[in-house]
């Protein structure tokens, strides 16, 4: 029986995670974030409320389910205690439940401003980043100069530390960047008050999710981002400064490799992206108008629009790939609902020349042109289907050929953004491999 299994993103991000790992931690006893910090945003549907989560675990919902945040995550904490004060003022216990690494580094306002100046100047080539400060937190974090949340718990050796790396910051957002600098001590008040209030949340992670393996509980490690913003893996440089993919969920928490039993790909049915970057299926049409328009495309984080396209099986198969899956979670088939006829990206051509693999070079990905297979669409409308059945034999064709093309098994299908408006054909918890 699968015991602790890996959910995370297969595409460009944004595939419904938050949704499945709100419904697979019924089952659950915690939930892990291992990577990425408040860029990601995950829409949780429970009957008539909606709530998006930056940083916190999806499993936070449920009153019985532990929540970490793993070593692999960058942390800001003014986000982090804005969205836990939102959540208790929704009637949710979170002291108690949740459980941060001190290794965990800190966003400080400068990865912000540094963030924003250098998207700034790039003009035209810029990543899009979603100007949180992610990619300079973790450019302190690999050149050993962060500050980490264990460091607040001695008040002296943070101001030090801050002075030395603020030093350093401001050094480049005046001499490179041309921008503000940020002032010291204030800076140093800011963060002091506010990471008194995180003291109760920081925790050994690993000896916790190594005490829980020991005592036979359910651990479900949720992804941010997706598979194809990986820093190494994905459209690289136009990708986010995390490792995405699923040896994260080991690296970023400290639970062994070894250990994880299942990894459940969540794979929109068609494709979305937020920010720049090769996108070889992308659709400027009315097709791709619609897909926006009935899957609610905008950024759940920064309001963006969402550029949209066809299932491209292509990166798809790169994902499962890189990723070891499983499984795949198809999420937003009703979103297909009432189109004549339904793409599936089988393959590129790259100058002339067909392409099977995903290049992992950018100016490669983006050159490439799509090779289309066709099939009917189907009318009326999937939207909260519970039943596999109940599907309409053209939607069950197209499941039928994806799992063909990549060759595992579709375990999950959803047809709406509500928790329940699911079908689960295999619970990756029960799998018997
Ligand atoms: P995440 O970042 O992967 O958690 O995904 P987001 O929450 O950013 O975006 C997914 C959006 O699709 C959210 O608004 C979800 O409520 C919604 N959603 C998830 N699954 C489905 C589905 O099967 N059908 C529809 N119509 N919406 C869905
Ligand atoms: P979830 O978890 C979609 C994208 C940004 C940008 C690139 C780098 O909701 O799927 P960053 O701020 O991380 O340095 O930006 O990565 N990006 C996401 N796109 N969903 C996300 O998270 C994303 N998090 C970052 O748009 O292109
Ligand atoms: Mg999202």
């Amino acid at each position: 029986m699968s015991k602790h299994i890996v959910v995370l993103g297969s595409q460009w991000g944004d595939e419904g995670k938050g949704k499945i790992v709100d419904l697979l931690t019924e089952e659950a006893d915690a939930v892990v974030r291992f990577q990425g910090g408040h860029n990601a945003g995950h829409t949780l549907v429970i009957g008539d409320t909606r709530v998006v989560i930056r940083l916190l675990p999806s499993g936070i919902m449920r009153d019985n389910v532990q929540c970490f945040i793993g070593n692999g995550v960058v942390v800001s904490i003014v986000d982090l205690l804005q969205e836990i004060k939102s959540l208790v003022e929704m009637g949710i216990k979170v002291e108690g439940r949740l459980w941060i690494s001190a290794a965990c580094p800190i966003i400080l306002p400068s990865h912000i401003a540094l963030d924003q100046a250098h998207e700034q100047s790039l003009g035209k080539d810029k990543i899009g980043t979603t100007g949180r400060g992610i990619g300079p937190a973790y450019e302190g974090k690999v050149s050993r100069r962060a500050i980490r949340l264990g460091d607040t718990l001695d008040p002296d050796l943070f101001a030090e530390k801050l002075k030395k790396v603020l030093k350093y910051h401001n050094f480049l957002l005046r001499e490179y960047y041309h921008v503000s600098e940020l002032n010291y001590e204030q800076t140093l008040n800011e963060m002091l008050s506010l990471a008194f209030q995180v003291r109760p949340y920081i925790s050994d992670v690993v000896g916790r999710l190594a005490n829980f393996r020991e005592h036979g509980k359910r651990i479900l490690f949720e992804g941010a981002q997706g598979a194809l913003l990986d820093v190494d893996h994905g459209t690289y440089p136009f990708v986010t400064s995390s490792n995405t993919t699923a040896g994260a969920a080991a690296t970023g928490s400290g639970f062994g490799p070894l250990y994880l039993d299942y990894i459940l790909g969540i794979t929109k049915v068609y494709t979305t992206r937020v920010g720049s970057g090769p996108f070889p299926t992308e659709l400027f049409d009315d097709i791709g108008a619609r897909l926006a328009e009935r899957g609610h495309e905008f950024g759940s984080n920064t309001g963006r629009p969402r550029r949209c396209g066809w299932l491209d099986i292509v990166a798809l198969k790169r994902a499962i790939a890189i990723n070891s899956i499983t499984g795949l979670c198809l999420t937003k088939v009703d979103v297909l609902d009432g189109l004549d006829e339904i793409k599936l990206c089988i393959g590129y051509e790259l100058n002339g020349v067909p392409v099977t693999d995903f290049p992992s070079e950018a100016s490669e990905a983006e050159a490439c042109k799509p090779i289309y297979e066709t099939m009917p669409g189907w009318q009326g409308s999937t939207f909260g289907v519970k039943q596999k059945s109940s599907l309409p034999q053209a939607a069950l064709n197209y499941i039928a050929r994806i799992e063909e093309l990549v060759k595992i098994p579709v375990d999950i299908i959803s047809t709406g953004p509500e928790r329940m408006e699911t079908i689960i054909l295999r619970d990756p918890f029960d799998d018997n491999k």
